[in-house]
């Protein structure tokens, strides 16, 4: 906790003023500087950067150069952008490749485990996972026969953190695969990824890593952590934009041993010769399959270069900064209107998101979006999310937004908006 914490805007002023990273801020499009955007965690903003790129990618690649623009950088894309994530996850080179989006990349991955660990039946989860990822586990066990179970670790204290004891004793030799959230997306809730992996490889168990809400966000070591497999999306902290392409990471071992079970011409050894049989790439391209949506790949490849240029250390610093700021200005200014923190209170045990609990969560985000200028996200029953991307996120629009969130209690602003949700909340 900073002890020279202070409730008054000009605080935030002075802490933007000492943030060292406070010029990367200029390389987004920001054209409205009232409009406090709290939901980088879910969508990145534009960096001015890609809004370049896409116009010379679309008007001079394709438009001018057409089909030659394969041989000048499209075909090998997924594997340069995927080089360029590997810097900032802490993977060796070869080890990534960009591709296809996290729920198919994690049907091919969770397949390629349990065919390497026959004769083990448990998936070991938690409730706290996004739901998408445990679908995709069902419907993997229910393509491989129903020999698998789930497995699925519950929280003591309303979804904010796993328990961790059910997670250790429910890992053993009967275990194929453990796989979780390196940042759960309701709390924040940020998973000890050596010490989970390490358990998972005594018993023999492989891992995945679903670095959706910690990859731009946090430093990764997934090599020094010694991970089987990692994916994740880049539309969230990445910048990549809505729909951006995942990427999939496997250690040096499991990306020699692992088989994909969608065999496609992009992860054949030589796709020109159009050979009717199917030998598998070597390394990481054995991951593809087909065509890729190369304009958002090139966007992708455009929008790391803020991370690239500002490194994971120093964000995390601001991000941890952030964070417990915002936690101080709820507990002072919040918490007497019936906000409750729900995300950990421990820097170390979060990502860079905070969700705050209400009664009226659902109501609250809303009036804050339509009529406060603020614009977080909501997640059932009564969490508004507010995600704090180091990149760009001020001091200031932290203060305004919490301010703005007061008011929307204080003065009933919420009392307005309907009870019945919207699709995307
Ligand atoms: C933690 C997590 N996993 C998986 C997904 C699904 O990603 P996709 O829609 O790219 O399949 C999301 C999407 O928001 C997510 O937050």
């Amino acid at each position: 906790m900073n002890s020279s914490f202070r409730t008054d805007r000009t605080y935030a002023l002075e802490l933007d003023r000492q943030d060292p990273l406070s010029a990367f801020r200029e390389q987004f499009v920001i054209d409205n500087p009232d409009m406090i955007y709290m939901d980088g965690n879910s969508l990145g903003r534009l960096p001015k950067v890609v809004a370049e790129r896409v116009n010379s990618v679309v008007t001079g690649e394709w438009g001018n150069d057409l089909i030659r623009s394969w041989n000048q950088g499209w075909w090998e894309s997924p594997t340069r952008i995927g080089e360029k994530i590997a810097t900032l996850i802490g993977a060796a080179p070869g080890q990534v490749i960009v591709g296809d989006s996290v729920s198919v990349d994690l049907f091919k991955l969770t397949t390629a485990v349990l065919s390497l660990q026959s004769g083990r039946t448990k998936i070991i989860t938690d409730t706290l996972n996004f739901p998408s990822d445990l679908y995709v586990l069902q419907g993997c066990i229910s393509l491989l026969g129903n020999k698998h179970k789930i497995i699925r670790i519950g929280s003591q204290d309303g979804e904010i953190t796993p328990d961790l004891q059910a997670l250790y004793n429910a890992i053993d030799r009967d275990t194929a695969l453990v796989t979780l959230s390196h940042v759960v997306f309701k709390s924040g809730y940020l998973y000890d990824m050596a010490a989970i992996t390490e358990k998972a490889h005594q018993v023999g168990a492989l891992v995945i890593w679903d670095l959706c809400h910690s990859v731009g966000a946090l430093p990764i070591e997934l090599d020094a952590c010694h991970v089987d497999f990692a994916l994740g999306c880049t539309y969230k902290y990445l910048n990549g934009g809505p729909g951006s392409p995942a990427f999939v990471y496997a250690s040096q071992d499991m990306g020699q041993n692992a088989t994909s079970p969608i065999w496609g011409w992009w992860s054949q050894s030589s796709p020109f010769s159009f050979d009717l049989d199917y030998i598998p790439a070597p390394g990481m391209k054995k991951f593809l399959t087909g065509s890729q949506p190369i304009i958002s790949m090139l966007s992708l490849e455009a929008a790391l270069e803020p991370h690239l240029q500002a490194g994971m250390q120093p964000l995390r610093k601001k991000s941890i900064q952030m964070s417990e700021y915002f936690i101080q200005l709820s507990d002072s200014i919040l918490s007497p209107l019936g906000f409750k923190l729900g995300s950990p209170r421990i820097p170390e045990q979060r990502g860079s998101h905070i969700s705050l609990r209400h009664p009226e969560g659902y109501r609250i985000n809303r009036v804050l979006i339509d009529e406060l200028n603020v614009i977080p996200d909501f997640r059932e029953p009564d969490n508004i999310r507010y995600g704090l991307a180091p990149i760009y996120t001020t001091f200031a629009d932290i203060w305004d937004a919490a301010d703005r969130s007061r008011q929307a209690v204080a003065d009933k602003l919420y009392e307005k908006i309907p009870l019945t949700r919207l699709t995307v909340t």
